[in-house]
């Protein structure tokens, strides 16, 4: 007798959130098919049970990273002070090694680091300041070479602003014409307040005339005077795009006075827009020209997420000039972001693992694609862990990753002896 074809798969007793029972998977023609309790095997269905008893989850979103700069740590020299500044600066010195298959070969080692940690999802903000645009227009190609395994959202970057920069808004132009996903902006880099504003209505104008969503790099700065903010959420709450808009960074908002983030909050409410904080990086930059006490650098996550608004966590920086360290792994930015924001009740802790699946997944507007239901994409992953509290405090290996069921990537979780 030939073997039989295998029709789909079945795995067993995998849990899907803290305290409820385990169900079985059942995936066809990688979909979704089935989920619940007792699910019985198919003929000819796969058996999978040696992820019993572990924590599946929708795969892992890296909703704010810069691609274009990853893996360029200590290239030409290591940014030794850990400024923003030193790190603009050798990212300057870094940039004349700049060719289209430099960019490719770096990105595609970063993706794959990615994917090895559960990451299906990527919003990457690519540097759109070069007359050239080398790096998007490597960036563009590379998303199609990895689709099978990962999913590229390409924000056109304007690193030294739109009206800052000569031909600023041309070329921001021209990356959402070559397939650019969303229109970024600076406002609080750019010569003046003026510039600012009128560099969001370039910014809104543009997103709108080509259909695109918008991530503004939105006062990432401990200047409590950047107010960025009320004029992104202004527009996106007249524009009627709303959700389509995303800030990220608003670290001055750390530093407003709370009479103010009081009257701000109500236009952040109305506007329906989506914020990312990026907890190591954050951490890392902010703060540098204060004495002591030095501040935390870290957008009000606590208060925001209690306003029902829309938060998630990025890396922003993956061993390049703004941060030495970083591994992909999208736990380190729960961690580092639970710990910074005050938000280690026993609540705060079980919802957390949303920072970087469902809620990263809004602002990317991934929709009905992206979770565990019947009908939708077989896209997981299995971690070694029965619940998120376990698997964030002992940093669960992910021990698979599924796209459209397909095995994408696995890893062994690391063995520990004690001998006592
Ligand atoms: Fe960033």
């Amino acid at each position: 007798m030939g073997k039989e074809k295998v029709s789909g798969m079945l795995f067993q007793n995998l849990y899907l959130s803290e305290g409820n029972e385990p169900v079985d998977i059942r995936v066809t023609d990688g979909k979704f098919e089935e989920i619940g309790p007792g699910l019985q095997p198919r003929p000819g269905e796969e058996v999978v049970s040696d992820c019993a008893g572990k924590l599946a989850l929708p795969p892992f979103v890296e909703s704010h990273v810069h691609l274009d700069t990853c893996l360029t740590a200590g290239r030409p020299r290591w940014n030794l002070t850990g400024t923003l500044f030193e790190g603009i600066q050798c990212w300057e010195e870094y940039k004349p090694f700049l060719t289209k298959e430099e960019v490719k070969e770096r990105v595609n080692r970063a993706v794959r680091l990615q994917a090895s940690n559960g990451i299906q999802y990527v919003r990457t903000h690519v540097d759109i300041n070069d007359p050239k645009l080398t790096a998007l227009e490597a960036i563009l190609e590379l998303r199609e070479e990895v689709r099978d395994f990962m999913d590229i959202q390409i924000v056109a970057f304007p690193q030294y602003g739109i009206l800052s920069y000569p031909r600023g808004a041309e070329l921001l132009e021209q990356a959402l014409k070559l397939g650019a996903d969303a229109a970024g902006a600076i406002p609080h880099f750019e010569f003046t307040r003026e510039y600012s504003v009128e560099s969001l209505n370039i910014c809104f104008e543009l997103a709108q005339k080509y259909g695109k969503l918008i991530d503004v790099h939105c006062d990432e700065i401990d200047d409590e005077a950047s107010r960025g903010l009320e004029t992104v959420a202004t527009r996106a709450y007249e524009t009627g795009m709303r959700d389509m808009v995303t800030a990220s960074h608003t670290t001055a908002m750390h530093s407003y006075n709370n009479a103010y983030v009081i009257r701000l909050m109500r236009i952040l409410k109305m506007s329906g827009m989506n914020f990312v904080a990026n907890p190591c990086v954050n951490m890392h930059l902010g703060g540098r020209v204060d004495p002591y006490p030095k501040r935390r650098s870290m957008t009000r996550v606590k208060e925001l997420t209690e306003e029902g608004i829309n938060v998630s966590f990025g890396s922003d920086d993956l061993f390049d000039p703004w941060n030495p360290l970083g591994n992909a792994n999208m736990r380190d930015q729960v961690f580092m972001g639970l710990y910074t924001g005050h938000m280690l009740g026993y609540e705060e802790i079980v919802n957390s693992c949303r920072f970087v699946t469902t809620n990263a997944a809004r602002t990317l507007h991934l929709g009905d694609a992206y979770g565990i239901r019947p009908g939708g994409e077989a896209n997981f992953v299995v971690l070694d862990a029965k619940d998120w509290y376990d698997a964030l405090n002992y940093d669960a290996a992910v021990l698979r990753s599924y796209r459209r069921g397909r095995l994408i990537a696995a890893s062994k979780p690391a063995e520990k002896h004690v001998y006592f």
